[in-house]
C-alpha cells in the first residue's frame, strides 16, 4: 500500500496550530457518538488528550521513516491490549479521527487527502491490531511502500 504522505503531512501542517483542541475535538466526537467506549478511558481526560496529541506528532513526523513507525505502532497496540481496546473499536477511532482532521484541516482537505488518511489509518490499525493479538500478521507499516 502506498502511503501518501505528501497529502498527510501537508493536511497535518494545517491542522497543527490548533494543539491540543484537535485532541479534544476527537474525544468529543468519538464519545459522544460511542459512548459505551467511554468506561475504557479514566474520569479525566486531560492527560490523555496530551498523549494522544504527542502520538499524532510522532506519527506524522515518522511517516518517511517505516521502520520507527512499526516499532512505535506495535509498542502501542500491544498496550492498547490491556486498556481493553479491541479489533472492532479501531473504525469509530478513525472514523472520529478523519472527522477531527478534516474539521481544522480547512482548505487542506479534500477527497485524496481523505483517502490518504484513511489508508494510513488502515496501516496503523492492522500493525497496532495485529501486535495487540501476538502475531506478526495484519499490517505492517514497514512493507508499506512510502510514496
Ligand atoms: C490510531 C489508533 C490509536 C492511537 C494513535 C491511539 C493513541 C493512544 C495513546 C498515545 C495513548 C496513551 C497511552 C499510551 O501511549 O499507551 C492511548 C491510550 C488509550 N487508548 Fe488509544 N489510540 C488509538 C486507538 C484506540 C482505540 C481503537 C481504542 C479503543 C476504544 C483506544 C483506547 C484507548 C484507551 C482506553 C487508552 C487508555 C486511556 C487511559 O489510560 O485512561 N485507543 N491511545
Amino acid at each position: 500500500m502506498a502511503l501518501e504522505t505528501a497529502l498527510v503531512t501537508r493536511s497535518f501542517a494545517a491542522v497543527e496550530p490548533y494543539g491540543i483542541d484537535v485532541a479534544a475535538y476527537f474525544y468529543d466526537h468519538l464519545l459522544t457518538r460511542n459512548p459505551e467506549l467511554r468506561s475504557l478511558f479514566a474520569a479525566h481526560l486531560d492527560e490523555q488528550r496530551d498523549r494522544l496529541w504527542a502520538a499524532l506528532r510522532t506519527l506524522v513526523a515518522n511517516l518517511e521513516k517505516p521502520q520507527n513507525l512499526q516499532s512505535i505502532l506495535e509498542g502501542l497496540g500491544r498496550r492498547h491490549a490491556s486498556y481493553g481496546a479491541l479489533p472492532e473499536h479501531y473504525p469509530a477511532v478513525g472514523a472520529s479521527l478523519l472527522a477531527t482532521l478534516e474539521h481544522f484541516a480547512g482548505d487542506s482537505w479534500d477527497s485524496a487527502t481523505a483517502r490518504a488518511w484513511s489508508a494510513l489509518f488502515g496501516v496503523v490499525s492492522a500493525t497496532m491490531t495485529g501486535a495487540a493479538a501476538g502475531t506478526s500478521e495484519g499490517g505492517s507499516a514497514s512493507a508499506a511502500t512510502v510514496a
